[in-house]
């Protein structure tokens, strides 16, 4: 494939940006995404502060916009995201225990109907570990420790032909606390029959160290839970060609791992941008890095 896409259909994957609604007016950004692009990620526009700003008054503007481009385009939509500690709506904050879990309940299900049958995957949950591998603290959290698998268990009912990703930052090195917390979760949820179907690993990565040599691990051990596998917010310092080229073929590795996102395309769309993370520059080029990602990609 002579782009991103083509190369990861080559294999029945997806490659994936994100995208905020100030980018429906950038014909750069635009004309990348079009190209390159199968899969696409709201960067903010469809978290719970955008989606429900007052109590059962939802606002879909922002989303929609996102969506409409982006599947008049030929992209599938991944959503991002229900229930998470930052970007709540405001009248959260005034809440605590069942009130704040029937509110969290009403949101998933209040923004899945909207998206019924539209979206390939939900960000379900994001977030919710700590460092070193427990539970994030949370106003979510002090609803009760049962509050990701409500969340689960009400997005299954709300939209049951969307797969539901629970999704996190720093989960990618095997050996790490944090890693494992999740994966007991998964192993424990898919026990249970709690519906899981996916695991989102963000995938930013820090220039200067090396790739986790157990991100490989990390992906195949998550699939052989019986969940799909995705990076789904991939960026990394300096854009390091070597660290894009090893996360890609990690993921090409794995047959669970169904896709990669990027958190934007230009290093001018970043929220790292002054560390030059993404595959294309601010003039639009393609950096080192594009190339060892699409050569990993068509080498499958
Ligand atoms: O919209 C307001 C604008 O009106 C105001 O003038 C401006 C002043 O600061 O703020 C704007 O809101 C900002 C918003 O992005 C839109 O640009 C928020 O302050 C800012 O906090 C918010 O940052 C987002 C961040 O999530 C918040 O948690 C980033 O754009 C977004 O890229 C980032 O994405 C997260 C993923 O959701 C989860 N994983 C990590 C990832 C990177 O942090």
């Amino acid at each position: 494939g002579a782009t991103l896409k083509a190369a990861a259909e080559r294999s029945g994957r997806y490659f994936g940006a994100a995208m905020g609604g100030d980018r429906l007016n950038d014909a750069g950004f635009l004309a990348i995404a079009n190209r390159e692009f199968d899969m696409m990620t709201a960067v903010n526009e469809m978290k719970p502060d955008a989606t429900e700003p007052n109590r059962g008054q939802f606002d879909f503007r922002a989303g929609d916009a996102i969506y409409t481009w982006a599947t008049q385009h030929g992209m599938r939509v991944r959503g991002h995201t229900l229930a998470w500690h930052a970007q709540q709506p405001r009248f959260w904050a005034g809440l605590s225990g069942s009130a704040l879990r029937t509110a969290m309940i009403d949101h998933i299900n209040g923004v899945m109907t909207h998206y019924r049958g539209k979206l390939a995957y939900w960000d379900v949950v994001n977030e919710a570990f700590a460092e070193n591998g427990s539970r994030r603290s949370s106003n979510l959290q002090s609803t009760g420790n049962d509050w990701i698998e409500v969340a689960f268990r009400a997005a299954r009912a709300a939209d049951p032909g969307v797969k539901l990703c629970y999704n996190d930052y720093n989960i990618e090195n095997w050996t790490y606390a944090k890693t494992q917390g999740v994966y007991a979760m998964i192993r424990d949820f898919k026990a249970r029959g709690v519906p899981v179907d996916c695991v989102g690993l963000q995938t930013h990565f820090t220039g200067g160290s090396s790739l986790p040599g157990t991100f490989q691990q990390t992906l195949s051990s998550f699939a052989a839970l019986g969940v799909d596998v995705a990076l789904t917010e991939a960026d990394v310092t300096n854009a390091a060609a070597g660290q894009y080229q090893g996360l890609t073929q990690a993921c090409m590795n794995v047959p669970r791992c169904v896709g990669i996102t990027t958190w934007g395309i230009r290093d001018s769309d970043s929220w790292r941008g002054n560390e030059s993370p993404l595959l294309f520059d601010r003039n639009s080029n393609p950096k080192p890095a594009y190339t060892s990602v699409l050569n990993a990609l068509n080498a499958a």
